[in-house]
């Protein structure tokens, strides 16, 4: 379980999110709200990339303050904008990210598996500088699969899919979330509102359960 208290982000004087309190459980917790309204911004908060400007989260009811560095290694990421490195292959791509994570052996196994699941299987081997749009939305997606992670935050790893791609990578995300606490922003919210999400607005400053 995911815990913000009292949770506020400014960027120099403008204030982006406000005293925001929330328990986001383990399974779906689908983010929604208009542009620019701090969706991204909170995922940051929530994966430890950035912190807040005040208030407090927790994970599992540790504070981050003593948790980040572990929960690094231990939560999947999936950024809006990556820039991902052209010269290396997708497998290559995700045996580094395995690396950094601190994974054992089995993790090339699974990498192969979740691009396999992605639909990527074939492109595996190839350099990432030749992949479309869409293919890389799926390998970012894919690191943060990678370790089988308890906290996913996911920030639109829908988009740039045709819509049986998406599908297809909305159920491997569903399923993920049977054992993790999911938190994603996707234009895709049928989908995961069909499957249970708890669907949180963030509008104004604020979220709201909805
Ligand atoms: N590093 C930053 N410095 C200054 N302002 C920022 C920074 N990051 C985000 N912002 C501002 O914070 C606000 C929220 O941005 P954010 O990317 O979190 O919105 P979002 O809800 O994810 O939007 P979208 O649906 O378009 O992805 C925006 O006004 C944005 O310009
Ligand atoms: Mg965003």
């Amino acid at each position: 379980m995911l815990t913000l208290s009292g949770v506020s982000k400014s960027y120099g004087k403008r204030a982006i999110l406000t005293d925001i309190s929330h328990n986001f459980q383990s399974g779906l917790n689908l983010l929604v709200g208009p542009s620019g309204a701090g969706k991204s911004t909170l995922l940051r908060l929530c994966s430890t990339v950035e912190k807040p400007s005040s208030g407090k989260l927790f994970w599992n009811d540790k504070p981050y303050s003593s948790v980040r560095k572990k929960l690094r290694f231990e939560l999947g990421y999936a950024p809006q904008i990556v820039d991902l490195p052209q010269d290396v292959t997708g497998i290559e791509f995700l045996a580094h990210i395995a690396a950094l994570k601190g994974l054992g052996k089995g993790s090339i196994t699974q990498a192969n598996e979740i691009l396999e699941q992605l639909g990527l299987g074939p492109d595996a081997k190839q350099r990432i500088v030749g992949w479309s749009g869409g293919m890389r939305r799926r390998l970012v997606l894919a690191q943060a699969l990678l370790g089988s992670p308890k906290l996913l935050a996911l920030d639109e790893p829908t988009a740039e899919l045709d819509r049986e791609t998406a599908k297809r990578v909305s159920d491997l995300i569903s399923h993920a979330s049977k054992s993790a606490t999911v938190i994603l922003t996707t234009h895709l919210s049928e989908h995961f509102e069909a499957q249970g999400a708890a669907i949180l607005r963030v509008a104004d400053g604020v979220l709201t359960p909805s």
